[in-house]
């Protein structure tokens, strides 16, 4: 058996690949175109807790009028670009403190995490999942800054899971296989933890160890599915003869929360896991073949398919539905997840399109009509947003239940004169009817990507999360890099650079200020980057326009209630022209000023990713995903490993103001 040393490496480098080959939509043509808390009684509370600004004062401030400078009130902390970093470091005045690692214990009873990795499998199921990325703090209406649930998901795993690394046996055949007990843990350190949290006599948030709302989702749990691809024929597997119910979720990697007070956790990378041997079926098969599913001998980092059978997507004619071909339609949702009700299945809500799924913000109006914003990250995939047919009715729970389960789905279109256009992926339109491959409804939801190319949607550079001004509702997209900017996809307004290195944040306005508007206006925030020297040595793919501290691969994306827009990257410190930026980090953004200020910065070999914040915007906590080395997790031990810091002010003051 040999161990996989370069998962991460080979992750990174093939996770994000093009598989996106249609010409569309750049081209000249178009740029010549012009909860609940009602467990406790306190819905309004929790409403506005969620959505502090929309319900505040401040909802009433137009940013413009805020006062000049005064947005942005701390130290920037300096880059780093020594390889032996290892801490998390905040501006002076600051404190911060690992809060939740992998292998932390969230389920009474949880055997203690053990440095050398050797936790079973079941342990692994009863302990904190590894990679957190997106998460978010629901507080209790009672006591909202002093008790909440945070929920956090894990991403995928480190071969750090294990004391021997990764282990895989390659077959003549060229599949793979793997010990069934570390496919196990894989599965169970996959999903989402449910945490309680609260602040103790002396000022501290502490996790609440044995508190009933604590939960951990995995790849084995669970899931009810709703929508239009409930119960359909092509969600049936072997397993799952009902189409009703899936087991798992996988890769999530950022979120959305809704004004009813439930958590969406997205799937994102899930093509990895699965594997369809037989090359003409995969051809055949846009839900395979358009979003990136493996071919060949063994799933493409995984090969969890040699212990469960469910990961391989080969049609086998001699079972039911195909054996497993379908298990892979049955991933790429919107999960929605009710923190409060810890004996309710999460649902997987088919209505909201399937994508390589970043995130799904809500983008709430007036009237309680909501759009809902989606990232697909891959290179030159799309920016969506679904819009559910009824309106939130902030007083009627009930009717807010099943509000993702019918809508529409619609993709971008940006174009250069500086307005763009919504367009809706609804079956029967011209590109999107049985003739053009889209049998129905649910083949437009299950092949979203498919859809989005045939209306004209625009190739991005790889959407990651969206961020809705509180006051203005203006929308800001990381678009992180795009090294193929230029290849398939050629150059436009909006992913202006050719083989694009550091990524932009892109922003638009709805007409109106109505979310569920088809038009919009858009331009471009900042271009991530290094600034050009006297000599003009650096090429311009790597020229940004950023006013303030540098930053690459612009990936996490949030406000808070005063109009801070928080930017958290993901970029390969190790690369060359990395050698001003440095390791990743936290910055501050002023949307007016567009001044740029480094707030922290992350260990070497780590994504800072995830945020968010107690109501009073005291407390803030952001995660540490993969790092490279020795991060000191919450029990102070050495062997690196994924955490979430709570960063705090020692004053007790509202983080960066
Ligand atoms: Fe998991 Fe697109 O970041
Ligand atoms: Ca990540
Ligand atoms: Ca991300
Ligand atoms: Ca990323």
């Amino acid at each position: 058996m040999k161990q996989n040393q370069s998962f991460h490496d080979a992750l990174e480098s093939l996770d994000d690949k093009s598989i996106n080959t249609s010409r569309q939509p750049s081209l000249n043509q178009l740029v010549n175109e012009g909860r609940r808390n009602l467990l406790k009684g306190g819905a309004a509370l929790a409403i506005s807790s969620l959505f502090p600004s929309l319900f505040s004062p401040l909802a009433h401030a137009i940013s413009a009028n805020i006062e000049r400078n005064s947005l942005i009130n701390f130290q920037s902390v300096e880059a780093v670009t020594s390889s032996d970093f290892d801490i998390v470091s905040v501006p002076p005045g600051y404190r911060a403190q690992a809060f939740f690692s992998w292998g932390d214990s969230v389920m009474p009873g949880a055997p203690a995490w053990r440095e050398d990795a050797s936790n079973t499998w079941q342990d692994q199921l009863l302990q904190a999942g590894d990679n957190n990325d997106g998460m978010h703090f629901f507080p209790f209406a009672e006591a909202p800054n002093e008790r909440g649930l945070l929920v956090v998901n894990h991403e995928y795993v480190n071969p750090t899971l294990h004391p021997e690394g990764m282990l895989f046996t390659d077959n003549p055949d060229g599949s793979r296989t793997r010990p069934a007990d570390q496919v196990r843990k894989e599965l169970a350190a996959h999903g989402l933890s449910v945490i309680e949290i609260h602040k103790n006599a002396d000022g501290q948030w502490q996790r609440v160890t044995d508190s009933g709302f604590n939960r951990r989702i995995t790849g084995f749990s669970p899931f009810r599915i709703s929508g239009p691809l409930a119960g359909d024929p092509r969600m049936k597997t072997a397993s799952d003869p009902e189409g009703d119910e899936i087991l798992g979720t996988l890769n999530n990697c950022s979120m959305g929360v809704t004004p009813w007070g439930t958590y969406l956790a997205c799937e994102e990378n899930f093509h990895n896991y699965f594997v369809n041997r037989d090359k003409k079926d995969y051809a055949n098969r846009p839900e395979h073949k358009r979003y990136g599913i493996g071919l060949g001998g063994s799933s493409r980092y995984y090969a969890w398919e040699s212990t469960e059978p469910r990961f391989d997507a080969t049609p086998d004619p001699s079972q039911a539905h195909d054996g497993h071909v379908n298990e892979p339609n049955r991933f790429g949702w919107v999960v929605e997840l009710d923190p409060f009700a810890p004996e309710k299945s999460p649902v997987k809500r088919t209505a909201m399109g399937r994508l390589g799924r970043e995130c799904a913000v809500c983008s709430l109006g007036d009237d309680g009509r909501m759009a809902f914003y989606s990232g697909d990250d891959a290179r030159g995939e799309y920016l969506y947003k679904f819009v559910p047919d009824q309106a939130y009715r902030p007083t009627d729970q009930a009717h807010n239940q099943n509000l993702l389960d019918s809508g529409t789905l619609y993709a971008a279109r940006f174009m250069a004169d500086g307005s763009g256009r919504w367009l809706p992926l609804r079956f029967g339109d011209p590109g999107l009817t049985p003739a053009e491959g889209f049998a129905d409804a649910q083949a437009v939801l299950l092949n979203s990507r498919g859809a989005a190319d045939a209306v004209g949607a625009t190739p991005m550079d790889r959407p990651e999360w969206v961020a809705v001004h509180p006051h203005t509702r203006e929308a800001y997209v990381t678009l992180t890099n795009n090294t193929d900017r230029g290849k398939q996809q050629p150059v436009d307004a909006a992913n202006p650079r050719e083989q694009n290195l550091h990524g932009q944040i892109l922003r638009w306005r709805e007409a109106r200020r109505d979310p569920t508007a088809v038009e919009f206006e858009w331009d471009i925030f900042v271009l991530a980057g290094e600034r050009q020297d006297a000599d003009h040595s650096i090429p311009a793919n790597r020229v940004g326009t950023i006013k303030g501290d540098l930053f690459s691969s612009p990936d996490g994306l949030a406000f808070d209630s005063a109009g801070r827009l928080w930017i958290l990257t993901d970029a390969d410190e190790t690369a060359p022209y990395m050698n001003k930026i440095g390791s990743n980090q936290m910055l501050c953004a002023d949307p007016i000023s567009r001044e740029v200020r480094r707030f922290l910065v992350g260990p070497w070999g780590a994504e800072i990713t995830g945020i968010t914040w107690s109501p009073d915007e005291k407390a803030i906590w952001v995660n540490v995903q993969h790092p490279g080395i020795s991060y000191p997790a919450s029990d102070g031990h050495s062997r690196p490993r994924s955490t979430t810091v709570l960063i705090t002010r020692e004053d007790g003051g509202v983080i960066g103001s």
